[in-house]
């Protein structure tokens, strides 16, 4: 089939390149100028594991191009997808100009049969205003829409494109259904389950996904607070709760908070939605407001066991997780920015993200190699979970520190093994 992809970023990079790599012939289009002509030179504008080898392949084959029009994009196409961003409006809400402005573009070039699709992560009812939008434009063609959300994980996103737990689709007629049968064959071929819904669900099912997850990360971290106080343990409590087969183990780590671009702007739009349908938001306005208590009791944590004017502090990890570049509402952020506004100096070290931090976080120096930041800094803080922390010898860190003092934010350390080795070993819920 012949398809096109309108936005160029995690999700319709890597969603471009794996309907490629199925067999598809892909137009990614973007208005981002730089990040096109970096990809007709094979530079990937982001970090994800196994994206380039995919891309490098799929473009010498002849079945991936780029292109930043989207009339000379979509005009073979039969299948239109938006992947713009949604980000987060003052009000809460999904901002969705870049969506609205994508739609009038394929009004006014539509020339041919087409199912647009919405892959952006949109508010219920939101796939009607783009059809709408379209039919406004004296649309020269028929079309119909379809929502197709997406639920890539960054960091496993390439995997996940062609292993995903689920696909959802939503339509509203048997033709449109046909069509988006035929572009995912070959992942449903591999047993993957493809739900096909109608358009509405198919929206709620994404913000739904989203803020379950949330939901259980703050639960949990709630949880985290009253094992500090009464001297439990939160991994413990959240091994327990998860070998009951009806919880399940996944999202129940105590930490500092879900960052991302993903979970706190989509909580808050759900929360908007749901007020704005008259309907009960308290389950979320409390996972949104343990999720930004987290990070304030972190700093207070340190804070409250160092006195960090004038001291250097060590940061390990900035993405918000892990194998990502990425540096949306990471909560690094917040925690540094905090530190450096009671004296502390920072020194941080992220094995991918320094280009993207240094874009945010300005006044910290940035280091090379983990040992490099941990050199006379009065104490350490882990921000994010990268594997490589974890098998770090703890003598190397003593040695370089000052003082042997860790802030883990992430629990990767065994707090008796820490303390054994000398080290006053704060972390979360333990
Ligand atoms: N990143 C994730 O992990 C993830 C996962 C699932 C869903 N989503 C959702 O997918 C959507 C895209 O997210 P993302 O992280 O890929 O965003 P992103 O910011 O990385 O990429 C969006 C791209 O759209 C381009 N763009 C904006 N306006 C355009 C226009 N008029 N024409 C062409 N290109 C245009 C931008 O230049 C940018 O490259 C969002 O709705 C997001 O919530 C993201």
């Amino acid at each position: 089939m012949r398809l096109s992809i309108i936005g160029t970023g995690y999700v319709g990079l890597v969603t471009g390149v794996g309907l490629a790599d199925l067999g598809h012939n892909v137009v990614c289009i973007d208005i981002d100028k730089e990040k096109i002509n970096k990809l007709k030179k094979g530079i990937m504008p982001i970090y994800e594991v196994g994206l380039k080898e995919i891309v490098d392949r799929n473009v010498k084959e002849g079945r991936l191009t780029f292109s930043t029009s989207i009339k000379e994009g979509i005009k073979d196409s039969e299948v239109v997808f938006i992947a713009v961003g949604t980000p987060q409006d003052e009000d809460g809400s999904a901002d969705l100009q870049y969506v609205m402005k994508v739609a009038e573009d394929i009004g006014k070039d539509l020339n041919g049969y087409k199912v647009i699709v919405t892959k952006s992560t949109v508010p219920v009812g939101t796939s009607e205003k783009v059809k709408d939008t379209i039919i406004k434009q004296d649309a020269k063609a028929e079309f119909d829409v379809a929502s197709n959300p997406e639920f890539l994980r960054e960091g496993a996103a390439v995997k996940d494109f062609f292993t995903p737990d689920r696909i959802v689709i939503g339509v509203d007629n048997e033709k449109a259904k046909e069509v988006m049968k035929k572009v995912y064959a070959g992942i449903e071929r591999t047993g993957k389950p493809i739900l096909f819904t109608d358009i509405k669900s198919s929206e709620i099912i994404k913000y739904a996904s989203n803020a379950m997850l949330a939901t259980r990360i703050s639960f949990v971290n709630m949880l985290s607070e009253l094992c500090e106080k009464q001297g439990g343990d939160i991994t413990q409590v959240s091994k327990g709760m998860g070998l009951d087969t009806r919880i399940g183990t996944r999202f129940l780590h105590a930490g500092i908070g879900y960052g991302g671009s993903c979970f706190p702007k989509d909580v808050k739009a759900l929360i908007k939605t749901l007020k704005d349908n008259g309907c009960d938001n308290s389950i979320l306005h409390s996972v949104d407001a343990v999720n930004s208590q987290q990070r304030k009791k972190f700093v207070d944590m340190i804070t409250s066991n160092i006195d960090v004017k004038g001291k250097t502090i060590a940061i390990w990890g900035l993405a918000f997780k892990p194998k990502t570049d990425d540096m949306r509402e990471a909560p690094s952020i917040d925690i540094i920015r905090s530190l450096m506004a009671k004296g502390a100096e920072i020194k941080a070290f992220d094995p991918v993200a320094e280009d993207n931090a240094k874009k945010i976080i300005e006044g910290i120096e940035y280091c090379s190699k983990p040992m490099e930041a941990l050199e006379k800094a009065d104490a350490l803080v882990i921000c994010t979970e990268w594997d490589e922390f974890r098998s770090i010898e703890f003598s190397d860190i003593k040695s370089r520190l000052s003082s042997p003092l860790i802030f883990d934010g992430r629990n990767i350390y065994d707090p008796i093994l820490a303390r054994k080795a000398g080290f006053r070993y704060l972390s979360i819920g333990r």
